[in-house]
């Protein structure tokens, strides 16, 4: 028997034991029970199919938890009704569960995204079900995970019962990246779009001209042969359109967006540099549009791996000049980072800021960088604030924060006193309130 022969009798094989498993969405989630926790593939890997069939079950289901990070398009499982039924506990507050989350009808669970997949797998929080949302299977068997790799794989694998939304137009990523059919129980067939999020349009000129000052002024930090984390939000991806200048660029980061695509097809995004997986993007998910998913698609230049290998600190150092930029919804006068609430609003979630920031400080030559306009809502409120805002949180302790970046320029912190620190802020806080924040400082003695 040839090479050749043995290959297809497999592949017929693989074919098979695939179509067994394929049901319709309905049929596949009746194995969903009261109580059970389910993890659902986050970002814009929600398997809308499988969610749909699930809520359709509501009045047969009571307390079922679900679980999951940042994701994109509604959430039916928040509709009203669904009280009693369904309960999100979010991981990353997005912007369709905030409303839920802020009303008391969602959790949140403060977290760092280096540490959620280890929640699943050592059973702190036990699934039961897994919903994700994958490419069809290759001649070996294996489905990719997609555009959403870091956040779900380990949870899904933790699970008692996988169900899979198999979908032709899920890019087939590379990497760590793959699950196998037969750990698969249920499957069903839907070729609904992919979710997209394109880029955070600038919508006023006011905010294109603060954020084209804060993306030089960052750029000022990188040198060429940098490897560079991205956080979430306007400012990480304004950033991408400052780097012409530079070569040799590295990433290695928790997610990506389509700004990448033209740096590295101008071949300044190259990882030739880097110290740990030269030559490959490293990443655990992308958010953006079809022409990303049609870039990522098949591609060796890029690696997708677990969120608890990309976001590891340790990991995150041993990249030579790593940069971090994130962004933030206030900064303190001492350097504490509030980047996921508004007062007691919840906003959003630590994300990977913390892994990444702490990873960069350790980096031989690194810069951890907090990045934000001075002012929000037309210059009515300081970003630079005396003190954080009541029931506001600290994401990035003033002991982690080294850089802060606004668009009046760049406030080094590391190793500075309070009174040092004081007077860096100051002079990149909005011209509109300095003087307010000197006397706060001035009659509470840190200057
Ligand atoms: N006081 C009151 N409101 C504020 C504010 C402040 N200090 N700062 C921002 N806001 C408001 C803005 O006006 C805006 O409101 P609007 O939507 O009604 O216009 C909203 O909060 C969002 O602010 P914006 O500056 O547009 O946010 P962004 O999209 O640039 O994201 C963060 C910034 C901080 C929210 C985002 O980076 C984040 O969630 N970070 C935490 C996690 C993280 O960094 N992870 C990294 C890897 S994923």
């Amino acid at each position: 028997m040839t090479i050749e022969n043995t290959r297809a009798d497999n592949f017929t094989s693989i074919l098979n034991n695939y179509k067994a498993k394929i049901v319709n969405a309905d049929e596949a989630v009746r194995c969903i029970k009261s109580h059970n926790k389910i993890i659902i593939h986050s970002n814009c890997a929600f398997p809308s199919a499988l969610v749909e069939a699930m809520v359709r079950r509501k009045d047969e289901l009571e307390q079922v938890e679900i679980y999951h990070a940042l994701t994109v398009g509604e959430l039916p499982y928040l509709r009203p009704g669904m009280e009693g039924h369904f309960l999100h506990n979010a991981a990353f507050i997005g912007s369709n569960a905030r409303e839920a989350v802020q009303d008391g009808r969602a959790d949140f669970i403060p977290i760092f995204l280096s540490e959620l997949p280890l929640l699943y797998k050592n059973g702190r929080i036990k699934i039961d079900v897994a919903l994700i949302h994958v490419s069809p299977p290759d001649e070996h068997g294996f489905c990719s995970y997609g555009v959403e790799v870091g956040l779900t794989k380990t949870g899904a694998e933790s699970a008692s019962i996988i169900i899979a939304q198999v979908n032709k137009n899920m890019p087939r990523t590379l990497g760590d990246s793959f699950i196998h059919v037969s750990k698969i129980n249920y499957m069903i067939e839907s070729d609904e779009p992919i979710k997209e999020l394109p880029r955070l349009e600038v919508i006023t000129p006011d905010m294109a001209d603060v954020y084209s000052k804060i993306g030089g002024n960052i750029a000022g930090l990188i040198e060429d042969g940098s490897t560079l984390q991205l956080g979430i939000g306007a400012i990480p991806d304004a950033v991408l359109g400052y780097l012409y200048e530079k070569k040799a660029l590295g990433i290695h980061t928790e997610m990506f967006t389509d700004g990448v695509i033209d740096l590295v097809d101008r071949g300044i995004i190259t990882n030739e540099m880097k110290t740990i997986h030269p030559g490959k993007i490293i990443a655990g998910f992308v958010l953006g549009t079809r022409k990303l998913y049609d870039f990522i698609h098949n591609n060796p230049l890029i690696e997708f791996h677990r969120q608890e290998y990309v976001n590891d600190p340790y990991i995150i150092s041993k990249n030579y000049k790593m940069v971090a930029i994130n962004s933030a919804i206030e900064v303190d006068l001492t350097g504490q980072v509030c980047s996921d609430s508004i007062g007691t609003k919840l906003f959003s979630g630590f994300g990977g800021q913390v892994d990444f920031i702490r990873g960069a400080a350790r980096s031989e030559g690194g810069k951890p960088i907090i990045a934000l306009p001075s002012s929000a809502k037309n210059n009515t409120i300081s970003k630079i604030v005396p003190f954080l805002k009541q029931g506001a949180g600290v994401v990035t302790s003033r002991g982690d924060v080294h850089y802060v970046v606004t668009e009046y320029g760049v406030a080094q912190l590391f190793g500075k006193c309070v009174r040092e620190r004081v007077k860096e802020l100051v002079n990149i806080a909005h011209p509109d309130f300095r003087e307010d924040l000197m006397k706060y400082a001035v009659d509470n003695k840190y200057v």
